[in-house]
């Protein structure tokens, strides 16, 4: 842990000044200077459109071929096979369909007890409009994929397994690679909803095998934006639905629908020039680790941690409650001491919450690479003296 440079990088973050702690990064994280400053130097010097020829217009195209080339390299893939769009959600509603076309009635989809419903309920109103069937693969009592459930549930009407990397609930990560090569052995796409996974771990779709991905910046310390990977094949197999004029190459502008938001594009890339300044997730990753085993280290017994108990196959988001304590009250105290958190029912994983059992909510407590050893025991001591007051 000593050798992250904390200091050097929380320095960057205005928001990162003041008493407050910030631990609620899964739900949107905070965002360094240098991207506002970025999206205000694009509303200042790139307001203009496409193909114009004048100064402003060639830079909002600079900024746009930057962040292809720069989402390309974040997610290990080919910069026409990048898309991007207003958040993973609306997205993933236009790809879905999009991919949906072809399908028949009697197709099947697979989505996991572990998703957030961003990932599903695209497929259960596409099942409603079109005779598809989704189906869902359990988990195991500890939370991980139950492979054989998913391997029972495969057969050649399965069109795509669509799975959440990482639970943004309770942090769980599911064995991507594994899961896409199951999904590419009955010939169904893989579709990876890797939002809260993008936070915390270097993604490669061309390792895991994707088909399709999707994260959110805006969860990794960039603008309100999302951003997809469709496989090049994929894409060039599909009729998207968009405005006739709008250009077919790259692939993935086909998939964008009207025009680009160049200025939340400039903080995209002064957010991936952040993250390579400080070395990555290669980076990030073991230092992330370390924050989250000290925290599991010092809970109290009074916390209940929903989820896995080290930090062996999981990012640190922990969901916890503390006995004689309802979410509620216990958010308020965190709050109380300094401590962005809050309390939440299904926290969108609407199967998952179901298999938790927790009486109405829980808390959702996450880290990334810029909280520090501090924080964790500031949250350690803000749990303790809840069960004291129990
Ligand atoms: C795992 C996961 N998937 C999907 C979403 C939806 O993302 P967006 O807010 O970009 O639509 C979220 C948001 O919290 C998430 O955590």
């Amino acid at each position: 842990m000593n050798n992250f440079p904390i200091s050097t990088i929380r320095r960057r973050f205005t928001s990162l000044q003041g008493p407050f702690t910030y631990l609620d990064a899964p739900g949107g994280s905070q965002v360094p200077d240098e991207v506002g400053e970025a999206i205000a130097d694009a509303l200042r010097e790139a307001a203009a459109n496409l193909g114009a020829g004048y100064p402003s217009s060639n830079r909002a195209q600079a900024i746009l071929e930057a962040a292809e080339a720069n989402a390309a390299a974040l997610l290990g893939c080919g910069p026409e096979e990048v898309t991007f769009g207003t958040n993973m959600t609306t997205l993933n509603f236009a790809l879905t369909r999009t991919a949906a076309r072809d399908m028949q009635p009697g197709d099947e989809i697979l989505t996991t007890a572990l998703d957030h419903d961003a990932g599903v309920a695209p497929w259960l109103e596409l099942a409603e409009d079109r005779g598809l069937v989704v189906r869902r693969v359990e988990i195991l009592p500890d939370t991980t994929l139950d492979f054989e459930d998913l391997q029972s549930k495969l057969n050649n009407r399965t069109r795509v397994v669509a799975f959440a990397w990482a639970s943004n609930a309770i942090g769980t990560v599911t064995d991507a690679a594994r899961v896409c090569q199951l999904a590419r052995d009955v010939g169904a796409l893989a579709w990876v909803d890797a939002v809260h996974y993008a936070a915390h771990e270097a993604i490669d779709v061309r390792r895991i095998g994707a088909d399709v991905l999707l994260c959110s910046p805006y969860k990794f310390f960039g603008p309100h934006l999302g951003l997809a990977y469709v496989a090049a094949d994929v894409s060039a197999s599909w009729r998207p639905y968009k405005a006739r004029p709008t250009p077919n190459t790259p692939l993935g502008r086909r998939l964008s629908t009207g025009t680009f938001p160049f200025e939340l594009l400039a903080g995209f890339n002064a957010t991936t020039d952040y993250l390579k300044s400080i070395g990555g997730f290669d980076a990030i990753a073991p230092y992330e680790r370390a924050l989250g085993q000290r925290f599991l280290s010092g809970l109290p017994d009074t916390v209940t941690l929903y989820g896995l108990p080290t930090m062996e196959g999981r990012v640190p988001t922990f969901l916890i409650n503390v006995s004689g304590l309802d979410g509620t009250e216990l958010a308020r105290h965190m709050v109380g001491q300094g401590i962005g958190v809050w309390a939440g029912d299904t926290w969108y994983a609407l199967d998952l919450y179901q298999r938790l059992g927790y009486e109405r909510t829980a808390v959702r407590i996450g880290f990334v690479h810029y909280n520090t050893a501090e924080e964790v025991d500031q949250a350690l001591a803000a749990l303790a003296s809840a069960s004291d007051q129990s």
